[in-house]
């Protein structure tokens, strides 16, 4: 029998597939239903940084920091009332769920400022988290907001929650960076073991007929696994830090790049609302199929196999493949000739 297990955040995975944040956890018999179909971890829905200043009346005095977040808060906080737990009621969800699997529950945290609502790490921890997941999905859209103070934000932020807990923290970036390889030392310099690429961005969508501006959720496709496949190879053996691959992991053949690439874990959300939760398991029967059929003892053995690092050419990741991808079109469309 192929090994299959993975070491994510210094926590012993039996296998690769992870189910990443998602309202489907937020059923114990879906997290107990995670586990049987061959999850290794499940990482919580979030509990957002607006939603925890909400419950503690301080949106006031919050709104009154400026923070730019806090104000498009404001557009969206009642339906986070309808749609999401409580603090209380998350916790005790924590609870539940940790009592209901053996394997390890991730608690996510989703927010920006470092500030009070931070001390809910704590509380996480408290209620059994196997470790943190904080989401830092951060948008610039004011141009006085310069990248050096995004990236200090984030980091102060990261900072705040890894010093006040002792679980491991796995950091959820967004991939609109100038200089990933530096802002992932820095994030591991303050405490992030692990380092989830990448948040998807809900950009919303324009109805040219209302003239309305919609938000929109779309499940994601394979073909967006190619930006978190490319960064994860660069980034692996250049951090110390583990690699978490979310966005766009649909397959046998997605989980395998993940790991080729250098990735800890492969995280798994569309393709379950998609199939149904035994997709896992179909998941990693083909896994293993493949990790058979080409003579691996393990899955471990495979892991960074395509990294930049180990990469036989390194050219398809730098500039050179932009070029290179570039030329081998337009030779292409000469040939054609239409
Ligand atoms: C309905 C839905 C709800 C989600 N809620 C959260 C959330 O609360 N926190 C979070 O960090 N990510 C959330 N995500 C993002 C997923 O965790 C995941 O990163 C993203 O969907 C990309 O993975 P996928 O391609 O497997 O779907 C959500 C995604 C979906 C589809």
């Amino acid at each position: 029998m192929i090994d299959m297990s993975m070491s994510y955040l210094g926590l012993q995975l039996a296998g690769p597939i992870v189910v990443s944040s998602t309202p489907l956890s937020d059923a114990v018999d879906n997290v107990r239903h995670m586990e049987d179909a061959g999850a290794s971890a499940i990482v919580l829905s979030s509990l957002f940084e607006e939603q925890l200043a909400l419950e503690a009346n301080q949106l006031d005095d919050d709104l009154s920091r400026g923070t730019e977040s806090f104000a498009e808060a404001l557009d969206y906080l009642p339906d986070l009332n309808n749609y999401r737990m409580t603090h209380e009621v998350y916790l005790e969800h924590l609870r539940k769920a940790r009592e209901a699997v053996k394997i390890p529950v991730l608690a996510s945290l989703n927010g920006v400022t470092p500030g009070g609502w931070v001390r809910f790490a704590k509380e996480m921890e408290q209620a059994g988290a196997s470790a943190i997941e904080l989401n830092t999905y951060a948008l610039a859209t004011d141009k006085s907001l310069t990248s050096e103070h995004m990236e200090n934000q984030l980091v102060a932020l990261v900072s705040s929650v890894c010093s006040s807990v002792k679980i491991p923290v796995a950091v959820k970036l967004s991939q609109n960076f100038s200089s990933l390889p530096h802002l992932a030392a820095r994030l591991e310099e303050v405490g992030a073991k692990g380092l989830v690429l990448f948040n998807r961005f809900y950009q919303p969508d324009f109805d040219i007929e209302t003239l309305e501006v919609r938000p929109t959720l779309h499940f994601s496709t394979p073909a967006e696994l190619l930006t978190r496949l490319h960064w994860t190879a660069i980034l692996y053996g250049n951090v110390k830090a583990d690699i978490a691959i979310t966005g766009g992991v649909h397959s046998a053949e997605d989980v395998l790049k993940s790991v080729m690439a250098g990735g800890s874990v492969a995280m798994m959300v569309s393709a379950l609302h998609i199939h149904g939760i035994d997709h896992i398991g179909r998941v990693l029967a083909d896994v293993r199929y493949w990790l058979e059929k080409h003579e691996y003892a393990s899955l471990g053995q495979a892991r960074g196999c395509l990294s930049r690092r180990s990469a036989p050419d390194i050219a398809p990741f730098d500039r050179g493949n932009y070029i290179r991808t570039l030329n081998s079109y337009s030779l292409r469309q000469t040939v054609t000739a239409f």
